[in-house]
């Protein structure tokens, strides 16, 4: 069986383990939330970096086969040089499912959500010039969504209120479909749909990314499980900080 380290800024990366899951169910995880430095969404690029190396480094002493950034701003900030530092590491980022959303969409305006970070960096404005130059593209910070998630308010009045303020200005541009670009948006899925109506589809990369991390287990010969497994994995949760919502935010996608 693999070992697979999986790290976000919080409890935002386990919407990614959750997909994961479905495909190697029966495979060892590392998570580590970095929840005393999170948000990332507004730091430095060098300062994000600096913690995926340690965090990293971490995981492949603990003798992790592959590593997955579960967190959109950390994979814009640090994936190409961690993939130079170490290049024969299987590693597995998050990035604005922006491609889909513009061959799905039928309003011909896509609305993304993510961080500041995500938004300025060349990663995304490179994929969104690629794939999005025919459509309109409207984006906005989910201002606030982290915050929501890493105190475990996923719905109700202020949920709702928060949720509403990022995502009307795309509704009232016309965005019929949104892309979820951090992994801690999706644990707000229900508030988003509710507020945007039936009309509005929500597309999240976590399950592109988790059929990206089996084809690179296969492509390096490292085995793995397969979804009829039978047998549960283990999961391991450390944090930077205070453990509790990612063992909470564990227990919700179990
Ligand atoms: N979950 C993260 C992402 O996908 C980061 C959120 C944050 O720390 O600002 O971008």
């Amino acid at each position: 069986m693999a070992t697979i380290g999986i790290m976000d800024s919080g409890s935002g990366g386990l919407s990614v383990l959750k997909e994961i899951l479905r495909l190697l169910p029966a495979d060892k995880f590392l998570y580590y939330s970095d929840n005393a430095n999170c948000p990332y969404g507004e730091k430095s690029s060098e300062f994000i970096l600096g913690r995926c190396r340690e965090i990293v480094g971490d995981f492949l002493a603990q003798g992790a086969d592959a590593i997955v950034l579960a967190c959109n701003t950390a994979t814009a900030a640090a994936i190409a040089e961690l993939r130079k530092e170490w290049p024969s590491v299987p590693f597995i980022g998050m990035e604005p499912a922006v491609k889909p959303a513009a061959l799905g969409t039928r309003s011909g305006v896509i609305g993304v959500l993510a961080t500041a970070g995500t938004l300025h960096a060349s990663k995304y404005l490179d994929t969104r010039d690629t794939y999005a130059g025919d459509v309109k593209v409207v984006e906005r910070v989910g201002r606030g969504f982290v915050e929501l998630v890493e105190s475990l308010q996923l719905d109700g009045p202020l949920a709702e209120a928060t949720v509403r303020e990022s995502l009307e200005p795309l509704l009232r541009a016309g965005a019929d479909t949104v892309v979820l670009g951090c992994t801690h948006y999706p644990f707000l899925l229900p508030v988003l749909e509710r507020v945007a109506g039936p009309a509005v589809r929500f597309i999240d990369p976590a399950p592109a990314a988790a059929r990206q991390l089996v084809r690179l287990l296969d492509s390096h010969g490292i085995p793995h499980s397969s979804p009829s497994d039978p047998a549960r994995g283990d999961i391991t949760i450390k944090s930077s900080g205070q453990s509790e919502t990612a063992r909470r935010l564990l227990s919700v996608i179990l």
